[in-house]
């Protein structure tokens, strides 16, 4: 069995989101412009967060790895869209006991679930899940293997859209373990539908892909040379959870190539920002003084994150 999905039904409407790779860009836009309603439901100033949306839905959180900032943005996200929300405790389920994922999907389409969000260690795990699910039923991938994070890759595009408004002139450079990385996987897709022409690669070659994904991607080696004029710097966490020891350089080592400095942003544009999918390792793929800095989006993209997960669960929801 081949595992692959099509996110779409019979009727042409998004049913699942795994992932970015064929989405195409009237679909991105549309979950880009829905996310931008939903930002006034989270304003703090609003007394109520909440729409009935998804009024009488369960949403099922099943993390099969760890997380802070996907598990509870989609948990809030449910609870603004009024679903009921499980969030499945993995190392205390059945799991542990040996039941398998698909034996666990059916007990959950059991108990009524309507949708879906995984995150895996394996690559299209999520997919699997796709293809076995009844078709009222919804599966959203929040990040599988090394594969893909496709509601990242839409924070990020929306995160990039609101600071810079065009994707047709932006340059943009991703610094780091991009191989192991599925944030950047998503990113480079997503950019590259909505017309992004100057997607830079920034790393050592042990951290740099070398297939069909990275095609129209500029690569570099040297991060002073990758850097120089862009509008956006994303990097990445080094995930040594996915690598063989001694693939890169330690912490400081890596930082001395790689890290980014106030120095090296310098090297970008003015006004250009910076960008971190999160968790980052201060030190060793950037420095504080860079995060913490006027230029950092990181996190306005945790909360564009709510809207963002609130506009594809409502979409693929039917409404
Ligand atoms: N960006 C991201 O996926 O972060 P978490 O691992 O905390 O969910």
């Amino acid at each position: 069995m081949s595992i692959s999905v099509n996110q779409f039904n019979a009727a042409g409407d998004l049913t699942h989101l795994v992932t970015l790779e064929d989405l195409p860009k009237e679909q991105i836009i549309h979950i880009l412009d829905t996310a931008q309603q939903f930002v006034s439901v989270t304003d703090p100033a609003r007394e109520v967060k909440k729409v009935p949306l998804l009024r009488g839905k369960s949403v099922f959180n099943l993390f099969f790895e760890n997380s802070t900032r996907t598990r509870t943005t989609f948990e809030i996200a449910a609870k603004r869209l009024s679903a009921d929300v499980i969030n499945l405790d993995i190392p205390t389920s059945s799991t542990a006991k040996g039941e398998s994922l698909l034996d666990t999907i059916d007990n959950l389409v059991a108990m009524q679930a309507d949708i879906f969000v995984v995150r895996h260690s394996v690559s299209k795990a999520p997919i699997e899940i796709a293809q076995h699910v009844p078709a009222h039923v919804h599966v959203v991938n929040a990040g599988d293997g090394s594969h893909q994070h496709p509601t990242q890759g839409l924070l990020d595009m929306y995160t990039m859209r609101h600071f810079k408004k065009d994707f047709s002139g932006l340059k943009v450079a991703i610094v780091g373990d991009i191989v192991h990385s599925r944030v950047a996987k998503s990113n480079i897709c997503a950019l590259r539908t909505l017309g992004c022409t100057d997607i830079r690669a920034i790393g050592p070659e042990s951290l740099l892909p070398n297939d069909s994904g990275m095609q129209g991607v500029k690569v570099f080696h040297s991060i002073d040379e990758g850097l120089k004029g862009v509008d956006v710097v994303m990097t990445l966490r080094i995930q040594k959870e996915r690598m063989e020891a001694g693939q890169v350089p330690e912490g400081a080592a890596f930082f001395k190539q790689y890290g980014l400095t106030p120095e090296r942003l310098a090297l970008a544009k003015p006004d250009a920002i910076v960008m971190h999918p999160g968790p980052m390792n201060r030190g060793v793929e950037i420095d504080s003084a860079v995060a913490d800095g006027p230029q950092s989006v990181i996190l306005n993209q945790v909360t564009f994150g709510i809207a963002v997960r609130m506009a594809v669960m409502s979409i693929i929801a039917g409404n």
